[in-house]
C-alpha cells in the first residue's frame, strides 16, 4: 500500500483520524511527534521546544519522516509544522498520498481549549498568524483536502478512503 500522510494545523484531528484509518487499512501508524520523542529521548514536545528549541525539533522531525516513508505501508500523522520545510514536502510528495485535514481556526481553538501540549499554540495571536501563513502551504502540498469542521472522525476516514481507493480495503 502507498503511504498516506495526514497534514494540517494543530487540532485538525490528524492523530484520531490516522489511528482509525491505519486500523481500517491494516497499515502501520506513525505519529511524527511520537517518533521525535523516541528518537530524541525527550519526554514531551514542550520539553524539546523549551530546552533545545524549535530548530532541533524540526531536524529530528525530518528524520522521523524520512524513516516513515522508507518503511512503507504507513499512515503518517504529521505534526502541524511538517509542511514548513520544502525537503519534508519533497519526501512526502514522492512517497505518500497527502491528505490535508482542514479545520477553521474557530474549530481548532475549541478543540485545543484547555490543552497545553503545543508550544506554538501558547499565544492565540501568534497561532492565528501561523494558521494564515500555513494555510496555502497545506493546500499546495495536498493530493486531497477534507474539511473536518463538524465531521466525526469516522466520516473523515470514509471520505479519505473514497478518494484514496486502495485495492486492499473492504
Ligand atoms: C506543531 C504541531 C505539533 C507538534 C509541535 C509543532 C506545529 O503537532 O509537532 O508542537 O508546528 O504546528 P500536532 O499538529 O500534532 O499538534
Amino acid at each position: 500500500m502507498r503511504n498516506i500522510a495526514l497534514i494540517g494545523f494543530m487540532g485538525a484531528g490528524k492523530s484520531t483520524v490516522a489511528e482509525l484509518l491505519a486500523k481500517k487499512l491494516g497499515a502501520t501508524l506513525v505519529e511524527t511527534d511520537m517518533e521525535v520523542l523516541r528518537l530524541s529521548g525527550f519526554p514531551s514536545v514542550n520539553s524539546i521546544f523549551d530546552t533545545e528549541g524549535e530548530e532541533y525539533f524540526r531536524a529530528v522531525e525530518q528524520e522521523a519522516i524520512r524513516e516513515a516513508v522508507r518503511r512503507g505501508d504507513c499512515v503518517i500523522s504529521c505534526g502541524g509544522g511538517v509542511i514548513n520545510s520544502a525537503d519534508n514536502i519533497k519526501l512526502l510528495k514522492g512517497n505518500a498520498y497527502i491528505v490535508f485535514l482542514h479545520a477553521s481556526f474557530d474549530a481548532i481553538k475549541k478543540r485545543l481549549k484547555g490543552t497545553d501540549t503545543r508550544p506554538l499554540f501558547r499565544q492565540e495571536e501568534k497561532a492565528t498568524l501561523l494558521y494564515a501563513y500555513r494555510l496555502p502551504l497545506y493546500e499546495k502540498s495536498a493530493d486531497a483536502v477534507i474539511n473536518t469542521d463538524d465531521k466525526k472522525p469516522e466520516e473523515i476516514v470514509r471520505l479519505i478512503l473514497e478518494k484514496f481507493r486502495p485495492t486492499n480495503v473492504n
